[in-house]
C-alpha cells in the first residue's frame, strides 16, 4: 500500500490519536517494566506529531530525541510546542543521522507496519542502540486482531493480514542481531464521545493504517453498527484497544 502522506492531517492526526493520560498510564508502566531503566537517551523513532516525547521523557528521566520524515508531523509538533524542549529531526529510520551506541531505549509506536525496509530499519537500530539497551515497539502486528470499537468494522481482518505478525517483526531483529526479551498485549483503556469518535473515523479516512484500507461500504457499516449499538447512550462509551508491545535487546 503507498506509503501515507500526512500532509494536511497532521493536526487532526495529534486531536485524535494523542493518547490520553489513562492510556498513558498503562503504557508506562508496561513499557518502564519491561525496558527500563534508560539513564541517558530515547530515540522516538517515527515519533509523529510528538505524543510521547513529554511521556518517555517522564518515564525514563531520559533525554528524547525525536526522529520523524514527515515535514507535516514535525511542524505539527512544532505548533504543539514541542520541538523546543526536543531535538526533532527530520530522517528516515533506514538510516538514522544519530551516533553509534549513543541509545539506551528506542521507542517506536505503530511504526514499523510502515517502514519499506524493516531489515535496514533494525540494523540501524543495532547500530544505534547500545549494548544492552533496547527497542520497545507498540504495534499494529497481524496477529493482534482489531479491538473496541474498531472490531464493529467489516474488514479488519484483512487489513490485520497486510501488518507485519509478530513473528516477521522478531525474525527481523533477530537478523540484526536482537533477540527476544519481552512480549505483552497491553490493553488500552479508552473511553470516547461518540461523536468525537465518528469525526476521527471520517477525518482520518486515508491516514489512519485500519481505515484508510477499509472500503467505502465498510467504514459506512462499522459506523451504522457503533451507532446502532450505543443509540440512546449518553456519554462516554468504553473502548478497549489492545495493542502489542514487543521489547528487544
Ligand atoms: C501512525 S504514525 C505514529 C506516530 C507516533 N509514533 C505515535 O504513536 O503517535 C506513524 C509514523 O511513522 C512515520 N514513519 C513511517 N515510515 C517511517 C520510516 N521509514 N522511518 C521513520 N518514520 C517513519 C510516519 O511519518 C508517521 O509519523
Amino acid at each position: 500500500m503507498a506509503r501515507v502522506d500526512y500532509q494536511g492531517n497532521a493536526g487532526t492526526f495529534r486531536t485524535h490519536r494523542t493518547l490520553p493520560p489513562d492510556v498513558l498510564a498503562v503504557w508506562k508502566e508496561a513499557v518502564v517494566r519491561a525496558a527500563g531503566p534508560a539513564p541517558g537517551r530515547v530515540l522516538d523513532l517515527g515519533a509523529g506529531t510528538g505524543g510521547f516525547l513529554e511521556p518517555l521523557a517522564d518515564w525514563f528521566g531520559a533525554a528524547v530525541v525525536a526522529v520523524e520524515p514527515s515535514a507535516a508531523m514535525r511542524d505539527e509538533a512544532a505548533r504543539a510546542g514541542l520541538t523546543g524542549r526536543h531535538p526533532y529531526v527530520g530522517a528516515w529510520a533506514e538510516s538514522l543521522p544519530v551516533r553509534t551506541g549513543s541509545v539506551d531505549v528506542a521507542w517506536l509506536s505503530t511504526v514499523i507496519h510502515q517502514v519499506d525496509d524493516r531489515d535496514q530499519v533494525f540494523r540501524e537500530l543495532r547500530r544505534v542502540v547500545r549494548p544492552g539497551g533496547v527497542v520497545a515497539l507498540r504495534g499494529f502486528l497481524a496477529d493482534v486482531p482489531a479491538t473496541g470499537l474498531l472490531g464493529a468494522f467489516p474488514g479488519t481482518e484483512r487489513v490485520a493480514a497486510t501488518f507485519p505478525s509478530t513473528g516477521e517483526v522478531v525474525a527481523s531483529g533477530q537478523r540484526a542481531g536482537f533477540t527476544v526479551r519481552h512480549v505483552e498485549d497491553v490493553v488500552e483503556p479508552w473511553r470516547v464521545e461518540l461523536p468525537a469518535w465518528r469525526a476521527g473515523v471520517r477525518d482520518l479516512r486515508h491516514v489512519d493504517s485500519w481505515c484508510r484500507a477499509l472500503t467505502d461500504a465498510e467504514i459506512a457499516e462499522g459506523l451504522r453498527s457503533v451507532e446502532a449499538a450505543y443509540a440512546g447512550v449518553d456519554g462516554p462509551i468504553a473502548s478497549d484497544v489492545t495493542l502489542r508491545l514487543l521489547v528487544v535487546g
